[in-house]
């Protein structure tokens, strides 16, 4: 750390203990403890389920060295097993109150209520399971890494979660005793897409098979992490509000690479379409013959991953989300900018449901809807950056749009688990959906033609040819710089 960075002073981040924090660990030596027992069963994990391959190499990744929003963040060389995670909370606000619910009004909670413990150690967990299983599932990806400038964007990531899931814990560690250190346990023990133990969240066990789906989970399924914590950043216990508050401000680069990396894509396969003279972006074998992805495969893996990712969601009608928000614990997205009592007792909220095998909007008690609800600015967040991506289509004069589809489509929860519908979201039979299915979602094929494509670019300044390179280089740097420097074995 240079000294003008060392000499912070609210917000600094203590790095005299193992743990690197801004909570006072080394005043509390229980907690101190107990998390530095924790310690090695972590890095244990991060060795066998971190990123494969690339233990040893220098990444120029970024270390988090105080929570303040213009200066939190120090770029350097650090080998992945070597980085700084930490415990970092958002600074305390004294005045804050519980925002909602039947306590609102009451001071923001610095302990945990006994009535709600096991509420909130269940969300806790929910949400803790999934950092870990991100980066099981991407550990693999490195060695097909399109660019080093990409390569580096996945670790940080990785690294990233693997601090998410030091925030759980040390919340579990501190707040829940034996519970919280069972639960902070079992949050290595879990693995996904392991049919015995397999992580919480079905999201969180699909495969992330190529770099197209890495930018697509990191754009749909991070997001839907972003809607999640905003909903317990909002939380009347306190800690849990704070230690969210400063995951967001991580989470938004995650959905950067997400939203750049697709972008990216969109505009090389335009850029090659152009140069080649294609039109028609439905001639795929002549725009897989670039080497590039067609852009209606391009669809069928956004279909695929906002699906998925609306699973994440729960079910849209939820007496689990009332209670949550009742008790004060799971807030709604933006909820103190929302102008309403913020009881939800007497307001209704209309809901998307499945009545006499029709797709209808029926207005529910805004209080079981709060899945619903947030589901539904999650849309309207991704179809931000959809557009975004229609832009370039614009920009390169091919005629294309990626759309969402149909929030009844290729669901496993809630109304439209058990029926099966089209993207524009007309009632399928099982033998019509299967007979289209592969014309909507990633094929045998797709999957083929994609991983064709995935050979590693670890040339300095240098991209795979199906990607176009970024606008800027992390941190100012130049377009040769060397993110990863990777050791020949
Ligand atoms: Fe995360
Ligand atoms: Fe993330």
């Amino acid at each position: 750390m240079s000294q003008s960075s060392a000499a912070y002073v609210e917000g600094a981040v203590d790095y005299s203990t193992k743990i690197p924090n801004n909570v006072g660990l080394a005043n509390d030596a229980r907690v101190l403890k107990a998390l530095e027992q924790w310690h090695p069963g972590y890095i244990d994990w991060w060795n066998t389920m971190g990123p494969e391959g690339f233990q040893t190499a220098d990444v120029y990744l970024r270390t988090a060295v105080s929570i303040d929003p213009k200066g939190w963040a120090q770029f350097g060389y650090v080998k992945m097993p070597e980085y700084r995670w930490g415990v970092l909370l958002a600074p305390q606000d004294q005045q804050r109150q519980v925002n909602f619910g039947a306590s609102r009004g009451e001071a923001a909670w610095q302990d945990v209520p006994g009535e709600h413990r096991a509420s909130l150690r269940r969300l806790i967990v929910i949400q803790g399971d999934t950092e870990p299983a991100s980066v099981e599932q991407q550990r693999h990806l490195g060695k097909t890494a399109p660019s080093l400038y990409d390569m580096r964007n996945l670790f940080q990531i990785n690294v990233e979660e693997g601090r998410h899931l030091w925030a759980m814990v040390y919340l579990l560690h501190k707040y829940f005793g034996r519970d919280g250190r069972e639960e902070a346990d079992g949050l290595l023990q879990r693995r996904s897409g392991d049919p015995d133990k397999p992580r919480m969240l079905g999201a969180f066990n699909e495969a992330t098979p190529d770099w197209l789906s890495l930018f697509m989970f990191t754009f749909f399924t991070d997001r839907d992490g972003k809607m999640q914590l905003e909903s317990l950043a909002q939380s009347g216990f306190d800690p849990m509000s704070r230690t969210c508050r400063f995951m967001l401000t991580e989470e938004a680069h995650h959905m950067f690479v997400g939203e750049t990396g697709v972008g990216r894509v969109i505009e090389r396969t335009c850029e090659a379409m152009k140069a080649a003279g294609i039109e028609d972006p439905y001639d795929i074998n002549k725009v897989r013959a670039l080497g590039v992805i067609d852009l209606p495969t391009i669809q069928k893996k956004a279909n695929l991953h906002f699906s998925l990712s609306l699973d994440l969601f729960g079910s849209e009608v939820s007496t689990n989300a009332a209670n949550f928000y009742n008790a004060g614990l799971k807030g709604r997205f933006m909820e103190t900018k929302i102008e309403d009592d913020h009881a939800l007792t007497t307001s209704t909220y209309p809901v998307l449901k499945l009545v006499d095998g029709q797709i209808r909007m029926v207005d529910e008690p805004a209080l079981t809807a709060l899945n619903m609800r947030l589901r539904d600015d999650y849309v309207k967040d991704c179809q931000g950056g959809v557009n975004r991506w229609n832009k370039v289509f614009e920009k390169y004069g091919v005629k294309f749009q990626l759309t969402l589809p149909s929030v009844a489509f290729n669901r496993a929860i809630g109304q439209f688990g058990d029926i099966e519908a089209s993207p524009e979201g007309k009632q399928l039979s099982q033998t019509e959906w299967m007979r289209l299915r592969d014309q909507w979602l990633p094929s045998k094929d797709d999957g083929a033609f994609i991983d064709s494509l995935m050979l590693p670019c670890w040339e300095r300044g240098k991209y795979a040819n199906w990607i176009a390179p970024p606008k800027a280089g992390i941190d100012s740097k130049p377009g040769d710089f060397e993110y990863v420097k990777i050791e020949e074995a």
